[in-house]
């Protein structure tokens, strides 16, 4: 073992007491031995038993602290780190003598790396905690302070003034729709991402579940004057999901494509044979909107990353749709990559895997 722990020589009960026990026995079973086959006077005996029961004991206390010093030193440091919370490598333990102590050091280290794991997610945990309660409360404030300031104006007289009475209860009212978008969102997201939410996996008609979103948003198409286009597939295709997640999936990205379009534009889905993976299946929904710059590319799934905060606010946004679709792609074991060109259009696409590769269900 190396000695690295055992900082200089100490006195060690331990061998003390081991030695004791010795020498104890050995004056004991020396002076018997010597009256029993010397001639020499009880004192003589005495003595020379004393003496050589006592240089056993030194020679005895040596040995001992020499076996057990290092890795005591060692157990004794590793301890005292855990209590501390400090952790380290111990990786330059290495003992082959297949001991008690052997196995009391590399349980430790075991335990010391347990400990420091537990703290590193805990910590991770109430970091990630503060910060989205620090989020959430900014994200709030806006909505709440818009309302107070309408509802305000409305008591301090507006209430009566005809001309802008409505004006005012629809910003309200408009207000209070974001603090109901947020609020939904922020419980979808955080059943996501305690786990609570647990993907329940069925068998559904891909083209059924996609055409029902691309009529519920046609509306909304509409009125942005853009195009929503499916391009034909198998429509006996069906895919093992869970519904409700996946229709908020595709709900998020084909928004997304219109609310970030341009008047005329075009929002496509396509669905085809994943070209590497014969049991998956590739969802694309391609826009001509806005695009996101390459920097900004990786961090539109962060929660509430929004490149243009404004638009995305004044368009109903969150800034949480695409964290959730990350997570519900994470639930679901698959994939989902981004590409994007500014003013020129993104492509956001997922993987799903195919029932017809599942085990049959008895
Ligand atoms: N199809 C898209 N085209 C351009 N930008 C997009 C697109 N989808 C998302 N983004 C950008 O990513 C941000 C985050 O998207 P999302 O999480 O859905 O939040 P939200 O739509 O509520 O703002 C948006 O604010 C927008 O800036
Ligand atoms: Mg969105």
């Amino acid at each position: 073992m190396n000695a690295d722990f055992s900082k200089g020589k100490y006195f060690s009960p331990l061998s003390f007491r081991i030695a004791g026990v010795t020498t104890a026995l050995s004056a004991i079973i020396l002076l018997l031995l010597n009256n029993l086959l010397s001639d020499s006077s009880l004192l003589t005996n005495l003595i020379l038993s004393l003496s050589a029961a006592f240089l056993i004991g030194i020679t005895v206390y040596f040995i001992s602290y020499r076996i057990h010093s290092d890795r005591l030193g060692a157990l004794k440091k590793i301890t005292k780190n855990i209590t501390k919370k400090r952790f380290e490598d111990y990786a330059n333990l290495n003992s082959d003598q297949k001991d008690e102590l052997d196995y009391l050091v590399k349980q430790s280290v075991r335990a010391s790396r347990t400990v420091e794991r537990e703290i590193q997610r805990l910590n991770k945990i109430e970091n990630y905690r503060k910060e989205f309660i620090g989020d959430i409360s900014h994200e709030l404030k806006t909505p709440i302070f818009a309302i107070q300031g309408f509802v305000e104006t409305l008591l301090n007289g507006a209430l009566e003034d005809s001309e802008v009475n409505r004006v005012f209860l629809n910003k309200t009212m408009r207000n209070v729709n974001r603090l109901i978008y947020l609020t939904k969102d922020l419980m979808e997201i955080s059943k996501l991402e305690t786990g609570e939410l647990k993907s329940s996996l069925q068998d559904i008609y891909l083209w059924e579940i996609i055409s029902d979103v691309v009529e519920s948003l046609q509306y909304k198409a509409q009125k942005e004057n853009v195009d929503i286009h499916v391009k034909d597939f198998d429509k006996n295709l069906q895919v093992r999901v869970d519904r409700n997640q996946i229709r908020q999936v595709l709900i998020n990205l084909i928004e997304n494509g219109i609310k970030y379009n341009r008047p005329g534009g075009h929002v496509e889905i396509n669905v085809e044979q994943h070209p590497h993976e014969p049991d998956k299946i590739n969802v694309e929904v391609k826009d001509t909107g806005i695009g996101i710059e390459s920097k900004d590319l990786s961090r539109v799934t962060e929660r509430f990353f929004r490149v243009d905060k404004s638009r995305s606010r004044e368009k109903g946004g969150t800034g949480l749709g695409l964290s959730i679709v990350k997570h519900i792609m994470e639930a679901h074991g698959e994939k989902i990559t981004i590409e994007s060109e500014p003013n020129k259009g993104s492509v956001f696409s997922f993987t799903l895997t195919k029932s017809e590769y599942f085990p049959v269900r008895s």
